[in-house]
């Protein structure tokens, strides 16, 4: 497995701060745009890609929205763990598997069939690296969570610390998932597609 590089070393690149991809992913963006993409057929593997961050998308949604109602007093500890610890279980088991998926295998054949790719791709396993560190706090989260439920003592200060970091987890996941189809989306659509695999 190839050791990822966490430094960050350009500017723009961090993902706790990026609003937007840096300037030096123009060109590779304007290959085909985003505003391009609803009037283009995409190859079937850039249906795929957005169809498994839709997912995430979708699923980190209904959780946050989990949360809103419990912190509203609209439900208890008890309904909102029996929602929200298996979906969050399944939601980090898959998202690992998606990242170690791109960062082993499709992000190194994006970059064999066109080497112009490499910062894009240094760039995205960095995200990698940081989302995880998200997943690990709120892993540790749900498992306080857990433990309150099966204790005497009041769960509600470990439902609002899970509550919130699952909400805190939605701006740099959000970001990484539009940046990635933004450089991806129009290289598996124009570019060389043979050998691209995962994801
Ligand atoms: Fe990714
Ligand atoms: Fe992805």
């Amino acid at each position: 497995m190839r050791s990822i590089d966490t430094g960050l070393d350009m500017d723009g690149d961090d993902l706790g701060s990026r609003s937007a991809l840096p300037e030096r992913f123009a060109d590779l963006l304007a290959r085909l745009p985003r505003s391009a993409w609803t009037n283009t057929r995409l190859a079937p593997m850039a249906e795929q890609w957005l169809a498994v961050h839709d997912w995430f998308r979708g699923t980190l949604g209904d959780m946050i929205e989990a949360g809103r109602v419990r912190a509203e007093g609209r439900c208890d500890d008890q309904a909102y763990g029996a929602y929200i610890l298996p979906r969050l279980r399944q939601f980090i088991d898959h998202l690992e598997l998606h990242h170690r998926l791109e960062t082993e295998s499709a992000f190194p054949e994006l970059v064999t069939a066109d080497p112009e790719l490499e910062s894009a791709r240094a760039l995205l396993d960095r995200d990698h690296v940081q989302l995880e560190e998200r997943l690990l706090e709120i892993q540790a989260a749900a498992q306080a969570f857990n433990s309150s439920l099966l204790s005497d003592e009041s769960s509600e200060a470990f439902a609002m610390q899970l509550i919130a970091s699952v909400a805190q987890s939605e701006r740099p996941l959000l970001r990484h998932l539009a940046d990635e189809e933004d450089l991806v989306i129009p290289h598996l659509t124009l570019g060389n597609k043979k050998n691209i695999s995962g994801a």
